[in-house]
């Protein structure tokens, strides 16, 4: 595998465990709020970021790369309110994004088809957590200052139940 590429996923898997610590971070943050719905969806989302790393270590393993794990920092969002974590999230997820196409640029430079198919599948998936983050935003934006509306957008996000990644290696 071309190195620069090799080395590209191997830091984008510190970036995806570091996503999985920022949105168990948004969880407990949401525990504390007592907003179950909340919590369940980001405790959901942060198992997903850590299928993403793993699935990133796998990919390497398989093509004979070596894997370095380096230290995950600590999350660094400020949760001053329940707004906080959703904006921070989409914020996050715009810099992934971003992320992941500099090595799917990296890849297309160095002629790696195979690793461009790969990341296909984290290039549609972005554009879902986007969309998603967004939706969220904009559902607070709406309901987050009635009490009663609150506590049915939680519940709506209590059914968000975790699956394994349809993406098979
Ligand atoms: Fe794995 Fe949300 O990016």
């Amino acid at each position: 595998m071309d190195k620069n590429v090799s080395r590209l996923l191997n830091s984008q898997i510190n970036k995806e465990f570091y996503s999985s610590y920022l949105y168990f971070e948004f969880a407990n943050y949401y525990q504390e709020a007592g907003l179950d719905g909340f919590y369940n969806w980001y405790y959901v989302q942060a198992q997903e970021e850590m299928d993403h790393a793993l699935l990133m270590v796998k990919y390497l393993q398989n093509n004979g790369e070596k894997v370095t794990f380096d230290a995950i920092a600590k999350p660094s969002a400020a949760l001053t309110d329940n707004m906080a974590p959703l904006k921070a999230a989409f914020e996050h997820e715009k810099y992934i994004t971003g992320e992941i196409n500099e090595i799917y640029a990296a890849a297309n430079a160095a002629k790696d088809f195979r690793t461009m198919q790969f990341l296909d599948w984290f290039v549609k998936e972005q554009g879902e957590e986007e969309k998603n983050a967004s939706d969220l935003i904009r559902k607070m934006e709406l309901f987050g200052s009635d009490a009663r509306s609150l506590y049915l957008l939680d519940s709506e996000l209590k059914t968000r139940v975790y699956a394994a990644p349809s993406l098979v290696l």
